[in-house]
């Protein structure tokens, strides 16, 4: 219709793009995988999964040995995680209640059929839905790639204030917008022009969580870096798109066809969290173990070329993947313990 205008902020644009009902890329076929838009630790292989299994482990010792245990996964993905952990652990197996978060019906279901007849798993759309009354137990709660998902606005310096990026959708298709910003904003003064994300919402969600009754421990991972180190790149360094197994364009291209994810600000969370990279913390639970065993297989098994040296093959390559500085392995594992 000539002359129709509408203007959305740019989180509202975010949260359409990924989870509009009918349109949003987790509501349609969007996910991680192999065979999905892109690659996360749990995906990379077993390895991840065997790993974290370790760590609940030990971190049920630690809390004193809860019974049950609540473990919450939240944005849980086709369930590759909660598989491994369920699959790995050992000590606390028969305390463990497990329940995968996922706001993406598709991808929940995908997860249920997957861990059908597992006992001590739950499966919920939302975690703390506004009045709620009985929330899952949770003791942990786990994280992987959420942060980075959650809506997310972004301010351009205009020297002496601040001006928030608003999407327009027009006949002609969609622009960009500046708009003076309403309200407080939390950042000092920087150079007319800079960018940086605002991230509300997923200050908004760990807080909630930290409130939780019970909560001992809370562990995201995920790409991270601060606001300050993100003011002097380009905006698109810091706002990704993924399809396909590959980079996408435009945050204003294809909307719903596309992911759209932030690097997560470090200093804009609540709270004082332990940040490691994720290679520093695989090697706190014993990736480098597992490696020398695998190529300690690998030696005596090649020649044979039987599933026991594909098997330490892959785990070679997984625990590479995982620790890559310049990959997953640079990611950020954010610890808030109690
Ligand atoms: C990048 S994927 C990561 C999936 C999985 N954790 C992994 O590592 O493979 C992010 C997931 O979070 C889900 N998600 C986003 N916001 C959510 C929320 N508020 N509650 C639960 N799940 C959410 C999305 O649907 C998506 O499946």
């Amino acid at each position: 219709m000539a002359g129709s205008r509408r203007l959305l902020r740019f989180d509202e644009y975010v949260s359409g793009c990924l989870y509009h009902p009918r349109l949003g890329f987790y509501r349609r076929s969007g996910r991680a995988g192999r065979e999905g838009d892109f690659l996360t630790s749990p995906e990379v292989g077993s390895l991840f999964g065997r790993l974290m299994a370790r760590a609940v482990d030990s971190w049920w010792e630690e809390m004193g040995r809860p019974e049950p245990f609540g473990v919450v996964e939240v944005g849980a993905g086709p369930g590759t995680l909660a598989a491994g952990i369920l699959g790995g652990v050992r000590a606390s197996a028969r305390a463990l209640r497990y329940t995968l978060v996922e706001s993406s019906g598709v991808q929940l279901e995908t997860a249920r059929a997957r861990l059908v007849g597992t006992p001590g798993v739950e499966f919920a759309e939302a975690w703390l839905p506004a009045g709620s009354e009985d929330p899952p137990l949770a003791h942990l709660v786990l994280a992987n790639e959420l942060l980075d998902n959650l809506a997310f606005r972004i301010l351009e310096s205009s020297g002496d204030g601040w001006l928030e990026l608003h999407v327009e959708l027009s006949g002609e298709g969609l622009g960009e917008v500046l708009l003076p910003v309403g309200g407080e904003v939390p950042f000092p003064r920087l150079p007319r022009g800079v960018r940086i994300p605002w991230q509300v919402e997923a200050r908004r969600w760990v807080e909630t969580t930290l409130g939780v009754r019970h909560l001992r421990r809370l562990v995201c991972i995920d790409y991270a870096r601060t606001t300050a180190e993100m003011a002097p790149r380009r905006w698109w360094e810091w706002v990704r798109t993924y399809r396909g197994h590959g980079r996408g364009t435009h945050p204003l291209d294809s909307p719903g066809h596309q992911d759209i994810t932030c690097d997560v600000a470090l200093d804009q969370l609540p709270g004082s969290p332990s940040v490691i990279s994720q290679a520093e913390f695989l090697a706190g639970i014993g990736i480098d173990e597992e490696v020398t065993r695998a190529e300690r297989t690998w030696r005596e098994r090649a020649p044979v070329g039987d599933l026991e040296a594909l098997v330490a093959r892959s785990t070679m390559a997984e625990a590479r993947a995982l620790t890559d500085p310049g990959g997953l392995g640079g990611f950020k594992v954010m610890q808030w313990v109690r």
